[in-house]
């Protein structure tokens, strides 16, 4: 019998509060649906991690058969089942686990297990993998990292910078709680961000080598509405939050460009939650290599990014 080319492989994201599955068949992602809960979250103004893995036990069953609804696709015929294993938050990562081997053992298909950071790299490939030349650079921006990869094939990569403390998103939700805004920060920032209000004055930005340090300015924010309220000044929420994210982007791009000016690369990838920020999205313009920035819905956490890279994996004969 011919042996069959393509790889139908069913994908489970929940590292942190997105419950998300996909399904990848003959190299499409035929389904991708994430559940996002944010009201969950919104009075304690961050992820409550407790929840977050109580919800995903919640819904992911009702998901999966969403999925089987809309895609009539036989889950006999899956040939792997790929999860996010690492990195994320303990409680959430194991119902992901969970549900994996459950359903493996059901249908008797093996597991792959994949590395959330990896995915988001290759979240700009999900759609044409074709895309992918070596080297590349990969700035993931998200609630969890600020991180400059050079890749140099698919599981070969070298961190270049890193945060040292809180991550970009995660420092603009803090900031964004500061300010009163609505969680998530840092959609609540891209949303009153105003380019005529940018100016307020922030701290130095770093040397470019220097790795992301995000607690500085989150200090610097907290010091100086502080000291407004103690003076029963007017707090400016545009002003200061559209210079915080000014700031933010401005550091982002210098490191970037420094590396960009230090490797010969093929292309600059942007990705992560914060890669959706429409300030960053604009200023891209001051790069002069080629940047590919993901695609918008593929920018938060999401499954078929998950499954993208088990099958990146599977056709490359690759593990991590
Ligand atoms: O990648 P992601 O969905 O989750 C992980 O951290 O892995 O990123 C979530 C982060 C949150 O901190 C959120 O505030 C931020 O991405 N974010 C944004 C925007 N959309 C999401 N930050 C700035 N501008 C946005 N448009
Ligand atoms: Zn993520």
């Amino acid at each position: 019998m011919k042996k069959r080319k393509c790889n139908n492989i069913l994908a489970i994201e929940t590292s942190c509060d997105d419950t998300s599955l996909a399904l990848l068949v003959d190299n499409k992602i035929i389904f991708n649906k994430t559940i996002t809960r944010n009201d969950l979250h919104l009075k304690y103004g961050g992820i409550v991690p407790e929840l977050a893995a109580r919800n995903h036990a919640d819904v992911i069953t009702e998901l999966l058969d969403e999925l089987t609804n809309a895609t009539k696709f036989d889950l006999n015929n899956l040939d792997y089942i790929a999860y996010t294993a690492f990195p994320g938050l303990p409680g959430s990562l194991h119902i992901g686990k969970v549900f994996a081997k459950t359903l493996s053992f059901l249908l008797n298909k093996p597991i792959i297990k994949i590395d959330h950071m990896l995915a988001h790299a290759y979240s700009f490939s999900i759609d044409n993998n074709k895309l992918i030349k070596y080297p590349f650079l990969c700035l993931d921006a998200s609630g969890g990292h600020t991180t400059i990869y050079l890749f140099k094939s698919l599981n070969k990569y070298k961190v270049l910078n890193d945060a040292q403390d809180d991550a970009i998103g995660e420092c603009l939700d803090k900031i964004g709680r500061i300010l009163s805004l609505p969680y998530p920060g840092g959609i609540s920032i891209n949303r009153i961000y105003d380019p005529n209000k940018d100016n307020l004055k922030m701290i130095h930005h770093y040397l470019p080598n220097e790795p992301f340090s995000l607690s500085g300015l989150k200090t610097h924010v907290s010091n100086y509405v502080n000291s407004l309220k103690m003076k029963k000044q007017k707090i400016d929420k545009v002003l200061i939050a559209s210079s915080v994210l000014k700031w933010c982007i401005d550091e982002l791009l210098i490191k970037l460009i420094y590396y960009l000016s230090k490797y010969k690369v093929k292309f600059v990838v942007i990705g992560g939650g914060v890669a959706a920020n429409s300030l960053l999205r604009k200023q891209i313009n001051n790069i002069k290599n080629k940047v590919i920035l993901v695609d918008k819905k593929y920018c938060g956490d999401n499954a078929a990014m998950i499954a993208n890279l088990a099958n990146l994996l599977v056709n490359n004969k690759k593990s991590i």
